[in-house]
């Protein structure tokens, strides 16, 4: 079964150069061909786009949806002067530790249905909101039937009833992470991740508990540089790191160092935006040839959005990326941090993955912040909102 898609204002590849009059063929779930219109192959049916854009889905590679609650109070508090710690998340933890099964699930339905109805085609998805043996494994659990990109983050924070413990009290939870809780959790991740920053795990423990989460099979990625460099730059390099997120706090070094790696630096500005802090020097990393990637971040605490459009706009107009940039990290940057080749770009071959964006082109998603002009969303070949 072969679909024709057709009528279309601009076709964004991510690898193909640019067509006229694009058009494009779906083959049961992969892109079959890609061209000019009048050179379409006969298909078995024919979709007209109505003269949108076509982009490929959005790659959110860094979120947080296993939680219950919310922190509205902690934000508003924020706006009017309070400073942002790692701290609030135990708030989080605590309702996260009290909710059912059913619960979290419907939590990150939810989400996913605002993330696919916004253009995200593929996200990863991050437990440490449990941060106990139980709600660590059913978090991840409850995630892996939703996606293939989960990530264990039982290194989130230190939770309180370890901090009680006074000295030696994180030894003790580095521990458990490494031991029982990674065992419990790696049947059902795919990546381990550590929050390497002030206020949560030093560099000596993230080297430990990735280490651990290498040789139980599961790949590095890690919460760089957030809140204060503490040096994680070198840690995601030295164990080569698919990606090193946040970012906000480089050296020089850092940055030659990352632009010498296959580390990709995933900018999450929504954090910046709702934190009101410092956003990543993205030019300084583009220019350095750094691989970026942008993300949504999508937590109760430092970035409740599950909106990537939210995401390239505040990329373009707060971190000077052209919006071409942002819309490349948003999609095949968020692939190559989730190092999959099939995902991020529309060529043959690829999964069919795509956004139509209801305006003449891919410069709307910034230049017209706030207003959601996705209009469907594709996911292998099928229709999944509307
Ligand atoms: O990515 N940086 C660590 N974790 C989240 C924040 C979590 C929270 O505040 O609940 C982040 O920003
Ligand atoms: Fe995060």
């Amino acid at each position: 079964m072969s679909t024709l898609f057709s009528n279309i204002a601009s076709l964004v590849t991510n690898t193909d150069g640019v067509f006229a009059q694009p058009a494009f063929v779906v083959e049961a779930d992969k892109i079959a061909w890609v061209g000019e219109a009048k050179n379409a192959p006969a298909a078995d049916s024919r979709v007209d786009l109505e003269h949108k854009t076509v982009i490929p889905g959005f790659v959110d590679s860094h979120a947080h949806l296993m939680f219950a609650g919310d922190r509205a109070e902690e934000f508003s508090a924020r706006m009017q002067g309070q400073s942002y710690s790692a701290g609030g998340i135990k708030t989080t933890v605590a309702a996260t530790r009290n909710a059912t099964d059913a619960q979290l699930e419907a939590n990150l339905a939810r989400l996913i249905a605002e993330m696919q109805a916004g253009g995200i085609t593929t996200f990863e998805t991050k437990s440490g909101y449990g941060l106990d043996v139980e709600n660590e494994s059913r978090s991840l659990a409850i995630a892996a039937k939703h996606t293939g990109e989960t990530t264990f983050l039982g290194a989130h924070v230190v939770p309180q009833e370890y901090k009680d413990r006074g000295e030696g009290g994180t030894d003790d939870y580095v521990e458990l992470i490494k031991n029982e809780m990674l065992s419990a959790a790696a049947p059902h991740a795919k990546w381990i991740d550590v929050f390497c920053d002030r206020g949560a795990f030093n560099v000596e423990q993230a080297r430990e508990i990735l280490k651990a989460g290498i040789a139980a099979g599961l790949a590095p990625r890690i919460h760089a540089n957030q809140l204060e460099n503490i040096g994680a730059i070198q840690l995601a390099l030295e164990l080569d790191c698919a990606s090193a997120d946040h970012c906000t706090h480089l050296t020089n070094q850092d940055i030659d160092a990352l632009a010498h790696s296959k580390t990709v630096a995933t900018l999450l500005p929504g954090a910046e935006f709702s934190t009101r802090s410092k956003y990543p020097d993205a030019r300084k990393l583009i220019d350095a040839g750094v691989t970026v990637a942008l993300a949504t971040d999508c937590n109760p605490g430092s970035s409740y959005t599950t909106s990537m459009a939210f995401c390239i706009a505040l990329a373009v107009r707060e971190m000077h990326m052209s919006p071409a940039e942002a819309l490349w990290s948003a999609t095949m940057g968020g692939a190559k941090a989730l190092r999959r080749s099939d995902i991020g770009h529309l060529s043959v071959g690829a999964r069919a993955d795509f956004a139509l964006i209801d305006a003449p082109s891919y410069i709307h998603l910034a230049y017209r912040p706030g207003v959601n002009l996705i209009s469907d969303t594709y996911i292998a070949g099928r229709a999944v909102t509307k």
